[in-house]
């Protein structure tokens, strides 16, 4: 079994990877420092899979912590990394948080994987790097626009940091997920998004408006080019993208890689609009939801959605669930976590 480190392996998409890993037979070590996350997803993991990962609780942008954690599991072979502070309107108000963070972490990890001789590398990139795509459904050759905050440029940032260092050590081979919109959770609840305080993303917005925990969804505006004016985004099942990365580290395992540094879209590539997505979680749950058309967010893209082609064709992936399916999971999540 190889060993591998999950960093930010408590959080969202990363529980569920770890899950995902787990079942295809790696072994999986945990560094997490649970600023947003909770280790109640370790126990989730637990009951789905019936093995517990190895939990370590540090900080990535942390060399000393990091080193010590490397000295102990001297064997690791690969690492996928979100550890990430992540909310974009925070990186806005603290970019140097984010940089410090965000970027820090990246190099301590390619560090030391290089020095303990470990040779993979996954990496949770995301569809921010192309800001508003001038053709669409947008492909990895697209010419990557500025970031429309500190949170999506280091992103961008790690990305060029990864793709450098990997050049100059060719024993390192990198592959940098570009996600669209996960959204969802396990389908049998024990694990899903669980965000401290007011949510940032729609879904789980939607689901918290539906229990009851917030009045009103507010919608940010209905003036976008598109069907019904709201705008269009690329949704998709978590755990279809949690086994995404497995691909991706079966992919380096065996060699298939076709250079040190590769990039890949993982999206649904089929772009829905704000209001779709309402109508559609109205009809899977049952639930009527509370909304208002309120003025567009600042920084939002008018519309992006994915080409996967070269997902499909050089990783095999493809996603399985449909949008549906997708937001009952995280309806069956919300409903599990308020206890009703
Ligand atoms: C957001 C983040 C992005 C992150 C991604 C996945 C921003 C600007 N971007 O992307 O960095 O990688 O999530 O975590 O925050 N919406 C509403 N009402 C709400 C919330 C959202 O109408 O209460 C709309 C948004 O305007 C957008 C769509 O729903 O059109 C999706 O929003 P969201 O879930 O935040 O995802 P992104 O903006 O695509």
């Amino acid at each position: 079994m190889h060993k591998i480190l999950v960093t930010g392996g408590a959080g969202y998409i990363g529980s569920h990877t770890v899950l995902e890993l787990m079942n295809s037979d790696y072994e999986v070590v945990i560094v997490d420092n649970f600023s947003n996350s909770n280790p109640k997803s370790i126990d989730g993991i637990e009951r789905i899979v019936g093995r517990r990962p190895v939990l370590i609780e540090a900080d990535c942008s942390d060399y000393t912590q990091m080193l010590e954690l490397f000295k102990k599991h001297n064997d690791i072979e690969g690492i996928v990394h979100f550890a990430a502070l992540k909310a974009v309107g925070e990186s806005v108000e603290k970019p140097l948080s984010y940089y410090k963070n965000n970027t820090l972490s990246i190099i301590n990890l390619l560090s030391l994987l290089r020095e303990f001789g470990g040779k993979h590398f996954v990496f949770s990139s995301s569809c921010m790097v192309y800001g508003q795509p001038d053709i669409l459904p947008v492909t990895e050759l697209t010419p990557l626009k500025p970031a429309l905050s500190p949170y999506g440029n280091t992103k961008k940032i790690g990305e060029d940091i990864i793709k450098d260092a990997v050049l100059a050590n060719t024993n390192i081979s990198a592959i940098a997920l570009r996600y669209f919109n996960p959204i969802g959770a396990h389908p049998s609840t024990e694990i899903g998004e669980l965000p401290l305080g007011k949510p940032d993303n729609l879904v789980p917005f939607i689901t918290q408006t539906a229990a009851g925990i917030r009045p009103k969804l507010q919608i940010f505006g209905d003036d976008y080019d598109s069907s019904d004016g709201t705008a269009i985004r690329d949704y998709f099942h978590v755990m279809d993208l949690a086994k995404a990365h497995v691909l991706a580290l079966d992919r380096l395992f065996k060699g298939s890689n076709k250079s040190n540094f590769e990039v890949f879209n993982v999206g649904a590539g089929k772009g829905v609009t704000v209001l779709e997505i309402v109508k559609a979680f109205e009809r899977v749950s049952g639930v009527k939801l509370n909304y208002e058309i309120v003025g567009r967010r600042a920084g939002d893209p008018d519309k992006v959605w994915a080409d996967t082609s070269l997902a499909e064709s050089e990783l095999g992936w493809k996603v399985k669930s449909t949008l549906e399916d997708a937001l009952l999971t995280a309806w069956n999540w919300e409903k599990k976590v308020r206890g009703i």
